[in-house]
């Protein structure tokens, strides 16, 4: 539990052992970055706890921000920014925000949790990062409708991504993902780059989906109201990236044929 950012507005808890798991021989989890005050949350493309000082610093850099400090990271904390994992800061001080007081997380705390600066930077942990013009690549979607582009959309999307979307609507209602354009780096098996989609609130279970080229896959419906998009490329070619609107309905409005909630 400790180690997922948990959108205190929707008090949403799911358990560990079913969002991290063992698939193909990699450990798995679903890496999202809840966003405040420019400040988000972000952790090793390897997993939790794996990034030493110095590899936080990269990480920050690499989208063109810095690591936050604890100024910053508080007032992130204060619009609600909760993420129940320690963190590096600027020089070296590791902790990390609690808006709500849990059993599981930050000792019944609410504040930042402060394991202060230090001594030695060669230990692991996940990263807070500062940057007020972040790019848009994944996050906690709540709205019953939005739209979903990769990340610089409508220009070419950038190597090296990888981006998480959970879209998390009311509960009996169901999702329906619409592409609008679609156009990812093409290769057979779609192993380069790709978004795939998860009928689920992670990307172990629930996979629908793996897309890459520029055929505009079609409408996905999603059986309960969650949903998971994982967007990875890696570091080589671009293209022009996807765009597609996701709309919440209630089931039991739902027909097959019915597709005038878009038009
Ligand atoms: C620093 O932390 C790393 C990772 O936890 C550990 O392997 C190393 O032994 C530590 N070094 C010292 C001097 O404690
Ligand atoms: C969906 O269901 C909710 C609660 O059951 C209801 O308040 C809402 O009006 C319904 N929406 C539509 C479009 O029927």
């Amino acid at each position: 539990m400790r180690v997922l950012a948990v959108l205190y507005a929707l008090c949403f808890l799911v358990n560990e052992t079913q969002a991290w798991g063992i698939r193909n021989g990699i450990f798995h989890n679903s890496i999202w970055l809840e966003q405040a005050a420019g400040v988000y949350h972000r952790e090793s493309r390897k997993g939790r706890y794996q990034l030493t000082y110095k590899e936080a610093k990269a990480v920050c850099k690499f989208e063109g921000g810095t690591l936050a400090n604890y100024k910053q990271l508080e007032a992130a904390r204060q619009i609600g920014l909760h993420v129940c994992a320690a963190g590096w800061l600027e020089r070296g001080r590791v902790g990390y925000p609690i808006v709500k007081a849990g059993a599981n997380c930050g000792f019944g705390k609410i504040g930042i949790v402060d394991y202060g600066y230090r001594g030695n930077k060669s230990e692991r942990w996940d990263v807070y990062c500062y940057n007020p013009n972040t790019k848009e690549c994944g996050g906690v979607l709540t709205d019953p409708k939005r739209i979903i582009q990769s990340p610089g959309f409508p220009e070419e999307y950038q190597d090296e991504q990888i981006c998480y979307w959970h879209i998390r609507v009311r509960f009996g209602q169901r999702i329906q993902l619409h592409f609008l354009e679609f156009d990812v780096e093409d290769d057979t098996a779609c192993l380069a780059d790709y978004l795939e989609v998860y009928d689920s609130y992670d990307d172990i279970s629930g996979f629908a989906g793996r897309f890459c080229s520029d055929n505009l896959p079609e409408d996905i419906i999603s059986t309960g109201n969650v949903m998971t998009l994982k967007f990875l490329s890696d570091a080589s070619v671009t293209a022009g990236g996807f765009q597609l609107q996701y709309i919440a309905f209630n089931s039991s409005l739902f027909s097959q044929n019915d597709t005038s909630y878009f038009y």
